[in-house]
Formats: C-alpha cells, structure tokens, sequence
C-alpha cells in the first residue's frame, strides 16, 4: 500500500477484536518510531510496548474505559522525560561520536548549544518540548502501523497522573503523554469503520505562495 492509501485505509480504531499482531509487524512500527526525528536528535522520550492483559486491565479504567486498551495486541505508552540533565547531553554526545567516529572537539559546539537550549527554559518549558517531540514520533508511529496494515487508535484520553502512578513512572523519570493500542479493527462491531473520514479539502488547507 502506497503512503496515502494506507493513510485512507487506516482511523482511529474504536473496537478492536482482540487477535495478536505478528511481531514481524511490530518491529517495524517500532522502528519507524526510533526513526522518526526529534529537535536536535535528542529523542527525549521513552516507549513502553505492554503485552500484559492484567496490566492493560488496570490501565482502561485510567484510559476512559476505552475497550482497545484491553482488546488491542500491544499497548504503546509515549512518555517523555521528567528531568534533563547534562548526563543525558553527555550520553547523546557520546552516541554522536560512536555513530559517527567524529571527536569531542568537534561537536562541542553542538553540545553547548543543546545544553544552552535546556538551561535557558523552565522544566515545564523543557517538558513542553518534549512532549512535542513524543507527538512526531506518534504520528511516525501511526503512518508506520497504516503502511503495515495494522489498526491502531491515537489516544490523548486518558489520565496521565494516574497512569504514571500505576507504572511508577516518576520513579524511572518517565510521565506519560500519549497511548497508541495496535491491534486488528473488528469488522462488524465498530462503528465507526463505515463511516466516511471526515477531512477539510485541500484548497481549505493548503496555501500556495508560487
Ligand atoms: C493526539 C490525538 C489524541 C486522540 N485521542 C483519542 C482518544 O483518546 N480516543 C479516541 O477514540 N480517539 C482519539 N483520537 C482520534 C481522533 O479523534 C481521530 O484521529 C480524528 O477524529 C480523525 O479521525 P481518523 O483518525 O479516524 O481519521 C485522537 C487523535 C489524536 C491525533
């Protein structure tokens, strides 16, 4: 399937019918997901995949009852880093120079400039920042999963403190900011399967400067 048409083929999935996804599959989301780009390559963020039913049991009252939490094949929970520290710049910093087998000196420019960026923020800001970071490797996550031709519903509801709490999230310097169940739709009770996506036309949201 070209990108557009597993664009069209996929939605927000409201029932999922429970079948496991084969692993083949969500090794690929996942690594569409470790490939997606972040601001200055720092990845600030954290992926958690849970199979687990009894864990997911105790995540859908925190995620509004939405069932695919518990129907889905695997769970992914987007969290971000709490705190940003100069170890993490540095432990970036060295993954730059084994990838790339360049030296220190030459990217001490870049070091500073990224440890600059964090300083001159509030966490909050820093925080912020991250969470944006989470959201493009989401949206990766779900272009990736429509091209493999596996369901899947982007959630923002759900309790994040609480979430955080079930997972001892804050003792990892984790908080979470997005869910992403992957799954099969169940074709016959999903409502929402046969309806028409609702989108603006082109002309309403493209603006071309020629
Ligand atoms: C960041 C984000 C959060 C969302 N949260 C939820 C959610 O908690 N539950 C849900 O059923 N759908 C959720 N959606 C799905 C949107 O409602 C849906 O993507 C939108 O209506 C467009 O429809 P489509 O994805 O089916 O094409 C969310 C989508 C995004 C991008």
């Amino acid at each position: 399937m070209d990108v557009v048409n597993a664009l069209r083929w996929r939605y927000a999935c409201k029932k999922m019918s429970g079948a496991t996804v084969p692993v083949e599959k969500i090794e690929k989301v996942l690594e569409a997901i470790r490939l997606a780009p972040t601001s200055m390559g720092f990845q600030p963020l954290t992926v958690l995949v849970i199979t687990n039913l009894e864990l997911r049991k105790k995540i859908l009252p925190i995620a509004n009852n939405q069932s695919q939490v518990v129907d889905c094949s695997h769970l992914l929970v987007f969290c971000t880093w709490n705190q940003f520290t100069t170890e993490q710049v540095a432990s970036y910093m060295q993954l730059i120079m084994d990838t790339r087998g360049v030296t220190a000196a030459s990217i001490s420019g870049f070091k500073q400039a990224l440890e600059n960026l964090l300083a001159n923020r509030t966490l909050e800001e820093n925080r912020e920042w991250a969470a944006k970071q989470a959201y493009l490797a989401f949206g990766v996550g779900i272009t990736a999963a429509a091209m493999e031709g596996v369901d899947a519903t982007p959630m923002e509801g759900f309790n994040p403190g609480l979430l955080d709490e079930l997972l001892a999230l804050e003792k990892q310097g984790l908080r979470s900011v997005l869910l992403l169940p992957l799954g099969q739709r169940d074709e016959i009770n999903d409502w929402l399967l046969k309806l028409p996506k609702v989108r603006q036309s082109a002309s309403h949201l493209f603006i071309h400067l020629d």
